[in-house]
């Protein structure tokens, strides 16, 4: 439980340049952690035979686990696109279906991808400084960069949540966000 005589629970710092929160742990995703992720599979193992570049990264603060606790993410994710498809995120639902999200735009141009986990539901919302983007539950949620800087954000979630990959890993999001003419679409994966 976190009490307010300990100010390291109440108060971190995060630097939106280097995608850190004080000494939190961050984890780094590269080209080939993305495996099976972006549409074109051509494009992205030939970019892989070329390197492995940092895709994103994200420092957590996941300290607190009472049932009404939240925990919060700082995302950076580079700019960079396979094919025509942006650099993005795995995605993933909350292993506590129910759980929503808030998403806080910090800097850069990005888009998040939304999609109902029955139905045919498919949104893609826009991501940057100054917008808050609100991820309701059941929903399977994925961000990408659509810009030319890194795109920054914070993601605050319950503290029950979860994280489930599993579900994207089967049967990936049924849309991607590609870029055509220069702009963000959203387009069925075929
Ligand atoms: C947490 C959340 C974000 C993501 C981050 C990276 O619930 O949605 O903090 O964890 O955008 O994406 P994933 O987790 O899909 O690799
Ligand atoms: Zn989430």
């Amino acid at each position: 439980m976190s009490s307010l005589h300990d100010v390291s629970q109440l108060l971190s710092k995060f630097d939106p340049r280097t995608g850190t929160i004080d000494d939190k742990p961050r984890v780094e995703r590269r080209l080939v952690d993305l495996r099976g992720c972006f549409r074109d599979t051509q494009a992205y193992e030939s970019a892989l035979a070329r390197g492995n570049p940092l895709v994103y990264t994200v420092a957590s603060v996941e300290a607190a686990h009472g049932e009404g606790d939240l925990h919060y993410g700082l995302g950076v994710i580079h700019p960079g696109t396979i094919g025509d498809e942006y650099f993005l995120t795995k995605g993933h639902m909350h292993t506590w279906r129910d759980a929503a999200e808030l998403y806080i735009g910090l800097a850069g141009e990005g888009a998040m991808l939304l999609e109902e986990e029955t139905g045919g539901g498919s949104r893609m919302v826009r991501l940057h400084a100054n917008a808050v983007v609100y991820v309701p539950g059941n929903t399977a949620h994925r961000t990408v960069n659509t810009g030319d800087e890194p795109l920054v954000y914070l993601g605050v979630y319950p503290a029950r949540a979860g994280h489930d990959y599993g579900v994207i890993a089967q049967r990936n999001f049924r849309s991607v966000v590609v870029k055509r003419d220069g702009q963000p679409a959203l387009i069925a994966r075929e």
